[in-house]
């Protein structure tokens, strides 16, 4: 308690943190087509799982929807940055309408080394989320059958091929690397010539969010993650944070969601957020414990990110114009 009768405060911010490359051009993506078509420009589900990016983008006329149904067909559509079943794009260009893709790259390229596995003949198992968007568009890539999901232990202990030598494994982008790890060798040990990704499937930003959480978890009193409860690399986090040894981690979806007497019995608070969580929700976090507390703030940075993506040609500068 300071000479103001203010608490102490030490919070340790994780860095990386907050978003990732895929999410930055997944909403410029949705912000240049508004610019270039006009309001209203639509797109098929929430661009990145955060409601203060959907409600911003809502303001400049993006209009959310869940499927290509909903959309007429003259507007333009945006997909999401999780990616989108293979009859998605198929749908659209059999009306004639003007899509725009933002699935990551990194998703992308899942889709293709599922592809290039499936023509090699070999059966895909899945590693990820049943449900989760990026899930729904990976297993969209090949005919229904062809790509198994393994969620558990005990679907990787359980799993029973038609072919055990002919498998090839990805996995969504957004897991626990640690979890995967561990489904990964039980499969590997009863598949051993399962076929695994040359580089892992989980992204760089999953994977980096994760390794700054591990560096300050274990001196927090508590963990504060910024992100949504549908956001899949956000909720590893708060997992990641439990593992590794903070006294209580929790997922918020801004400063007016913190719990403060949680806040008010931690000495040591740690702070990061999730790929698609915008630093201003941080700064707001960052404002609140700064409004009650005499804080001391602690950046810990276990690397640098340096990853941009080009967005799709029909929105770069020289489209439409003449070569
Ligand atoms: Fe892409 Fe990873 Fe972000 S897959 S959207 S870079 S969390």
């Amino acid at each position: 308690v300071n000479s103001e009768g203010r608490k102490a405060k030490t919070v340790l911010l994780a860095s990386p943190r907050g978003f990732c490359a895929g999410v930055d051009r997944a909403i410029q993506i949705v912000e240049e087509s508004v610019k270039k078509y006009g309001a209203p420009v639509y797109v098929r589900h929430e661009i990145v799982h955060n409601k203060h990016v959907v409600t911003r983008l809502e303001a400049l006329g993006a209009i959310f929807v869940e499927e290509l149904d909903e959309c007429p067909d003259d507007r333009p559509v945006v997909f999401s940055a999780h990616g989108v079943p293979k009859s998605v794009p198929k749908a659209a260009a059999a009306r004639e309408m003007n899509f725009l893709d933002a699935t990551c790259p990194l998703v992308s390229k899942v889709h293709v080394e599922a592809e290039r596995h499936h023509s090699n003949g070999k059966h895909i198992l899945l590693i990820g989320h049943e449900g989760h968007p990026e899930v729904i568009g990976t297993m969209g890539q090949l005919a229904p059958g062809e790509i198994t999901l393994i969620e558990t232990e005990d679907d990787a202990h359980n799993y029973q091929p038609v072919d055990p030598d002919n498998l090839a494994l990805v996995t969504q982008t957004t897991l626990s690397v640690d979890d995967t790890a561990n489904l990964i060798e039980i499969l590997q040990s009863r598949f051993p010539t399962l076929a695994l990704p040359y580089k892992e499937d989980i992204c760089y930003a999953t994977t980096n969010r994760q390794a700054a959480v591990k560096a300050i978890a274990a001196e927090c009193d508590l963990l504060l993650v910024i992100g949504s409860q549908t956001s899949s690399n956000s909720k590893r986090l708060v997992e990641v944070g439990q593992n590794i040894g903070a006294d209580e981690a929790y997922l918020i979806s801004s400063a007016e969601s913190i719990d403060w007497d949680k806040v008010d019995s931690a000495d040591t608070i740690g702070l990061s957020a999730g790929a698609s969580a915008p630093e201003y929700l941080m700064d707001g976090v960052i404002a609140a414990l700064r409004s009650r507390y005499e804080v001391s703030l602690r950046e810990v940075e276990v690397t640098k990110e340096q990853v941009v993506f080009r967005l799709p040609r029909q929105l770069l500068p020289a489209a439409g114009t003449a070569a």
